[in-house]
């Protein structure tokens, strides 16, 4: 893989030289969002919205190892997209299928370990869940970036999911309901070891959550950009880390100057 140095634009450079690389983010988190209007607005079929889709993962894999980022989130299929026209969702599963076979030799060459978050029951292709389970077993002693892939997720579903197993755990005695606290909750859920994004990135404009990460993102600064997916590249990634790096996170304390009311 080329340095930074050696591929970036002026313009990336002066981006670069703005990054304070003490504070960098060590989970980015992105709802993948505009593969349609960007398809549309070119008089393209959907299809090659997410085509191009899959190019942009590809760039900003690239991009957080480069920036040195450990852990990067994307939402590919969420529980609610199978309300989507059937040819839509089958191309979806099938450019997954085809994205993992082709990827996951260079996956492995850069020290990508691949974790998928979501229902991985039988409503997803039984291909596609033996790749998933495929790259994940291949990657699993990778560390320099965990890239998540959330596929047939949803945070209620999740959320939901971890509390049958607490309900089960209980109901067999092996728990005591009173234990319970949020450190232990995070345990049950897909996430477990993995820590809470810092910033979650949601291209094509919308200021929604859709159903993504809603435990883990109580603290992680959002941004919506116009940008669509297909269009977003290192530059984009850039821009988001200086915004997230000029905002205050508070945790609800009192940081800055102001007084509070007497
Ligand atoms: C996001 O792009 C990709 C998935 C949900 C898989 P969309 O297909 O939702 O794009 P828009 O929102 O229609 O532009
Ligand atoms: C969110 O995008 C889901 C993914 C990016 C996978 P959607 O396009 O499905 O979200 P809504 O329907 O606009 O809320
Ligand atoms: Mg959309």
């Amino acid at each position: 893989m080329p340095t930074l140095a050696q591929s970036t634009s002026v313009e990336e450079q002066t981006l670069l030289a703005q990054l304070d690389r003490a504070r960098m983010p060590t989970h980015i988190a992105i709802i993948m969002d505009g593969n349609g209007r960007w398809a549309r607005e070119r008089g393209l079929s959907v299809h090659h919205g997410h085509q191009a889709g899959r190019a942009a993962v590809k760039r900003v894999i690239k991009a957080s190892l480069q920036l040195g980022i450990p852990y990067l989130t994307v939402y590919a299929f969420s529980t609610e997209n199978w309300r989507r026209p059937a040819s839509e969702v089958n191309f979806l599963m099938k450019l997954l299928e085809q994205a993992i076979e082709d990827e996951l030799a260079e996956l492995k060459r850069n020290g990508v370990r691949v974790r998928v978050i979501g229902r991985l029951d039988k409503k997803l292709p039984e291909a596609l869940v033996r790749k998933v389970q495929r790259v994940i077993e291949e990657t699993k002693h990778n560390r320099k970036l965990t890239f998540t892939v959330a596929l047939n997720y949803g945070g209620r579903a999740e959320i939901i999911d971890a509390v049958r197993r607490l309900a089960y755990e209980a109901a067999a005695g092996r728990l005591d309901p009173h234990a319970i606290n949020e450190e232990n909750f995070h345990q049950f859920l897909y996430t477990n070891g993995t820590p809470d994004p810092d910033l979650v990135i949601r291209t094509g404009g919308e200021m929604r959550l859709s159903n993504f990460l809603l435990w883990q993102l109580a603290y992680a600064e959002f941004i919506s950009t116009p940008v669509y997916w297909p269009d977003f590249d290192r530059r984009e990634l850039i821009r988001a880390i200086l915004e997230y790096q000029r905002r205050e996170r508070r945790f609800g304390g009192r940081n800055g100057d102001y007084q509070s009311n007497p």
